[in-house]
């Protein structure tokens, strides 16, 4: 009885407020647009950026280190995270993020410089390092209650890991999830990138006025994995107060003839390259690349993990990652499928870590989204470039170096639902149609575009012809030689026929996505340890197996000198057969044998 009228007299409550809440919704003016659905790119880089300006990252001694470190820090400021990770010579650091910028600025005014007796000269910078503690008494220690937000927070997934918890996937379709999930650039490794991004800036801007540095490529665009190199540019900002007429002090100005050209100019990346080996803490191994179309240097940071490209006025590359991020956000799918493909690529040899004749990930990304933005029955999953570039406003006018125009949408709010995300196709059967699509693309004939969406003529006879987004004169794959585009037709065959075939019959070690993501020539090797079609690996006893005929028989436990000799006495044999089996080389089978063979190596 006692509970009825508790509960009546909180159901009065209840109507109360809601009829409370429906006379204030009465008042209100009806809402212009609908809830927003997509964050734009510039408020996530501001959101990246601000973190970076609350945070500091200091080296340490160990994780344990944690309590102290938290003690000492929070008698100047208050701490928000702090995460940790460790670098590729497995020294420790923590990721300190502060409540405020304000906070920061206490802990920096409270750094030691330098040691009295170490010829060094100190610089300020967001990198710092943990003295240990002079007496005792200093020691502090924090409530057990706080924790490290991250611990260890950029190892990449160990490869057999990944490759055990994608077989035990259901789909194929979680397997390109998973993929996905678990090889991303995660969000500590974000933070990184853009710390070092600050401390460049920071270290910058003691010799130019007006410089931002601005991460861009696959750090950015939601398209990059762990451990991915970090693209960097410097770039002019320009203010509406700085060119400003009324202002009549001006600074004095070294003349561009004097300094060598523009900040793009060779002799200023040279000044750069000097600065970064003489007075950027973690930066080196500095190699400057001056003679490529966009000049870089390209140097390694040890303290945040990572390797740098630094390039001086291209912002037309920000420009292209912020358009390559929009149509990443627009479908869930987009993301997951170019991971697998980038993969797939990297596993197959198609593209490689060093510059060359092959395909680089860039170009790859766009024949992805090229893809998706083909019709389908239900309609398109991802619009054209020209859908975007007519839908802009004044707003979204952006002007790069050398005026190359990258006006397109930034809102994506303002695109029509009908425009992207038309079709319910999954990951498995868009990743199986990715392959058949380029299996039959006429790349002698067609150039790839994502600015209209359909194929175009080739305005030349190069073998493979993407065109540059925001410089349409240009083909991004110019280098691509024409055995590698051969390669790449051949292997898109090839992953289509894998990929079917391996969904037939029971999941064996290799099912799905996994005979496409493991290296060729860890694939090789298990196709060569397999025996007949058991699908089983044969193990390092087997072939030792005293049953073989090949291998001399022996009841005993052999020594390492006898085993030896068996190993050659065996390798005799096996040498010996296939010399019996090259006589019948000539044959028309063993010429079909290397036909095929020949087809799938090249
Ligand atoms: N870029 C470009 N034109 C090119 C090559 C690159 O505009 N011909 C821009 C793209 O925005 C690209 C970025 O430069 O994303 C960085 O290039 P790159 O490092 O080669 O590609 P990523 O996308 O960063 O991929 P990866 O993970 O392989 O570094
Ligand atoms: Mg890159």
């Amino acid at each position: 009885m006692f509970a009825a009228k508790a509960s009546d007299a909180a159901n009065g409550t209840v109507t109360r407020a809601i009829a409370v809440t429906l006379r204030a919704r009465r008042r209100a003016p009806p809402r212009p647009y609908p809830v927003k659905k997509f964050k734009s790119f510039s408020d996530v880089i501001a959101q990246r950026k601000a973190e970076a300006r609350r945070s500091l990252v200091v080296q340490v001694n160990s994780e344990t280190s944690f309590n102290e470190l938290y003690g000492y820090c929070s008698k100047y400021a208050s701490i928000k995270d702090i995460h940790h990770y460790r670098n590729s010579e497995k020294e420790h650091f923590m990721l300190i993020e502060f409540e405020t910028e304000e906070n920061v600025k206490e802990v920096i005014k409270a750094c030691s410089s330098h040691q009295k007796d170490v010829d060094v000269m100190p610089i300020e910078s967001p990198f710092l390092w943990f003295r240990a503690a002079v007496n005792k008494k200093e020691l502090h220690s924090c409530l057990k209650t706080k924790k490290l937000a991250t611990k260890d927070g950029i190892e990449p997934i160990d490869d057999d890991l990944l490759y055990e918890e994608l077989l035990n996937c259901e789909t194929v379709t979680q397997q390109i999830q998973h993929l996905y999930e678990r090889t991303k650039l995660n969000d500590l490794g974000v933070r990184l990138r853009y710390m070092v991004a600050r401390q460049f800036e920071i270290i910058f801007k003691s010799l130019y006025a007006n410089v931002a540095v601005q991460p861009f490529g696959s750090s950015v665009n939601g398209y990059g994995r762990m451990g991915c190199d970090l693209d960097l540019v410097l770039s002019n900002v320009i203010t509406e107060e700085m060119s400003d007429a009324r202002r009549r002090l001006v600074y004095q100005e070294k003349r561009e003839e004097c300094a060598g050209g523009g900040r793009g100019g060779a002799r200023q990346l040279e000044l750069l390259g000097m600065l970064l080996e003489l007075r950027v803490p973690g930066a080196g191994a500095v190699r400057r690349v001056l003679a490529a179309r966009v000049p870089i240097l390209k140097c390694t940071h040890h303290l945040a993990a990572l390797h740098c490209d630094l390039a001086a006025s291209n912002t037309s590359g920000v420009y292209m990652s912020e358009l390559l991020w929009q149509l990443g956000a627009l479908d869930p799918r987009v993301r997951p499928l170019i991971f697998v493909v980038r993969r797939w690529a990297s596993a197959v040899g198609l593209t490689n870590s060093h510059p060359g004749r092959w395909i680089t990930n860039f170009p790859l990304t766009l024949m992805v989204l090229f893809f998706l933005q083909q019709k389908r029955k239900s309609g398109f999953i991802l619009p054209s470039l020209k859908l975007l570039v007519d839908r802009a406003g004044k707003e979204d006018i952006r002007i790069a170096e050398e005026n190359i125009n990258c006006t397109f949408l930034r809102d994506l709010n303002k695109l029509p639902h009908e425009e992207y995300g038309q079709s319910d196709e999954d990951l498995h059967t868009l990743l199986l149609q990715f392959f058949e699509f380029y299996a039959q693309f006429d790349f002698k004939e067609y150039a790839i575009s994502i600015n209209k969406g359909v194929p175009i003529r080739k305005p030349n006879a190069l073998p493979l012809y993407i065109v540059n987004p925001l410089e349409q004169a240009l083909n991004v794959s110019r280098n691509v030689s024409y055995e590698e585009c051969e390669r790449l037709r051949a292997e898109v065959r090839n992953a289509a026929w894998l990929l079917e075939e391996g969904l037939e019959g029971k999941k064996s070690d290799d099912w799905g996505v996994l005979r496409l993501i493991e290296r060729k020539d860890s694939r090789s090797l298990k196709q060569l340890l397999k025996v007949g079609n058991s699908h089983r690996l044969v193990s390092v006893k087997d072939l030792f197996n005293e049953d073989d005929e090949d291998v001399p028989v022996t009841k005993s436990k052999k020594t390492d000198a006898e085993v030896d000799k068996s190993v050659k006495e065996m390798s005799r044999v096996t040498v010996e057969k296939k010399e019996q089996k090259i006589k019948f080389k000539n044959s028309q089978i063993a010429n079909e044998v290397y036909r095929i063979r020949r087809n799938k190596i090249v």
